[in-house]
């Protein structure tokens, strides 16, 4: 067979068999068939899409393109949550630890920023020592000994998926249902997990801006793990503004550590409680939702959340007196605070300008080279739906340089918009697909 033929029969709305779908991504991870073909046939999938038996093999093959993890050896069952991105996401941080206290297994593979949504492993970090980057020894250890890991994915767990992201990202192909779906699927699939909660995000600080995309995502994914014989339930949830009230690495470290001491903000606090409980039902430690945050909020209580969180950032060389003496923990030299134009409701915090702030400020990358400026961040005092005065304090910005603050704060006067008539209640939990 010929790529050629393929690409053609693709991009004339044709189907791959099983077979051709395996060769493409053993040829292509090897070496042996050149980007410019491999994009021309990821344009003809954007274009044409998979059918479900395609999107199954292409993902199973996308998973077998490296090593395979195995935890059948662990007597209880393994759980990951993965969310597709959002603005002051910083949500399994806290959780990791809080389901892991409750006896659950959660081998974390967590990702970096992705233009402005930020990413766990930078969080994390922040933590002064803290390493993200274990070989696949070290993981294993540190999962058998402490019950969760909080890593980056290996180089050698599916490598078709790092060659052909970078290839989506350079050729306008990223924004694909069936690219996303197999994208994530196949690295989660290669965790060996029992279960997995997704957190598909949707609004103007996602991937996916509206419901009805969100929604197909996630019943994309949902199928792909069904095919995969394991259990995987999403929840859509709001990303119309930014999560909780810190934006930036260390900051959003701050706001883990107070979801862990059970003072975290309303929000983050129920959606790290709606994604636990999930989990917990998944690996059959609880029967009922209800159950289910009883024994979350049972771990935080008792303080075992944050005894684990603590004992798996001293096993990854983190320095766990930064959780306890928080001014261990990196800070920006100064603030500069946003004030309101006026009084009356807010109707709009937005998450897109917010993080895009966020990554000005140096909280992000402007290139994948770059380095993330830890202490530097937005912290938000009002969201949608808050009556605020004139001149009050909107956010607080955290900064090393007037430049970057400038450039920030030209996004940042037009995120929030001021009404004299309060907003109908915005909803967190938006759905979920099972
Ligand atoms: N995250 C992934 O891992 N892959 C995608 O394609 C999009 C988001």
């Amino acid at each position: 067979m010929t790529i050629i033929e393929l690409i053609e029969r693709k991009r004339d709305g044709g189907g791959l068999t099983g077979e051709e779908i395996r060769w493409i991504i053993t040829e292509y991870t090897a070496g042996s068939i050149p980007d410019y073909q491999m994009s021309a046939l990821l344009m003809a999938i954007f274009l044409r899409g998979f059918n479900e038996r395609e999107l199954a093999v292409w993902t199973e093959a996308m998973m077998h393109s490296g090593d395979v993890l195995d935890f059948s050896h662990l007597p209880t069952a393994k759980v990951d949550k993965h969310s597709t991105g959002g603005v002051g996401d910083k949500v399994s941080i806290p959780l990791a630890p809080i389901v892991a206290a409750c006896g659950l297994v959660v081998p974390m593979m967590s990702g970096r920023g992705l233009g402005h949504t930020g990413g766990t492993l930078d969080k994390l970090e922040s933590i002064p020592g803290f390493r993200a980057r274990l070989d696949p020894d070290e993981f294993g250890q540190i999962l058998e000994r402490h019950g969760m890991v909080l890593a980056g994915q290996s180089e050698t767990l599916v490598p078709a998926d790092r060659l052909i992201y970078a290839l989506r990202d350079a050729t306008g192909t990223v924004p694909s249902i069936p690219l996303i779906s197999s994208s994530i699927m196949s690295k989660k699939l290669a965790e060996d997990l029992d279960g997995l909660v997704l957190d598909v995000k949707v609004g103007k600080g996602a991937f996916m801006k509206h419901e009805a995309g969100a929604r197909k995502l996630a019943e994309t994914m949902v199928g792909i793990g069904a095919a995969h014989r394991t259990r995987v339930v999403a929840i859509l949830t709001d990303m119309s503004q930014p999560l909780g009230t810190t934006v930036g690495n260390a900051l959003e470290i701050h706001e883990s550590l107070d979801v862990l001491a059970g003072n975290g903000p309303p929000d983050t606090t129920e959606i790290v409680y709606k994604l636990g409980a999930e989990m917990l039902l998944l690996g059959n430690l609880a029967q009922t939702e209800r159950e289910a945050r009883h024994m979350m909020r049972d771990a935080v209580d008792s303080g075992a959340a944050m005894e684990r969180f603590s004992a798996v950032i001293e096993a990854q060389g983190g320095d766990p007196a930064a959780l306890i003496d928080r001014s261990l923990l990196p800070a920006a030299r100064d603030t500069r605070e946003l004030r309101a134009p006026r009084a009356g409701f807010i109707t709009r915090c937005d998450a897109l300008d917010i993080g895009t702030a966020a990554v000005r400020l140096g909280a992000g990358r402007a290139t994948k080279e770059d380095d993330v400026d830890p202490g530097v961040g937005i912290i938000v005092h009002h969201k949608v739906g808050a009556e605020v005065e004139g001149g009050e304090p909107l956010a607080t910005v955290h900064y090393n340089d007037e430049q970057t603050l400038e450039n920030a704060l030209g996004l940042l006067q037009d995120a929030w918009e001021v009404a004299p008539t309060p907003p109908p209640p915005p909803s967190l939990l938006i759905g979920e697909v099972r």
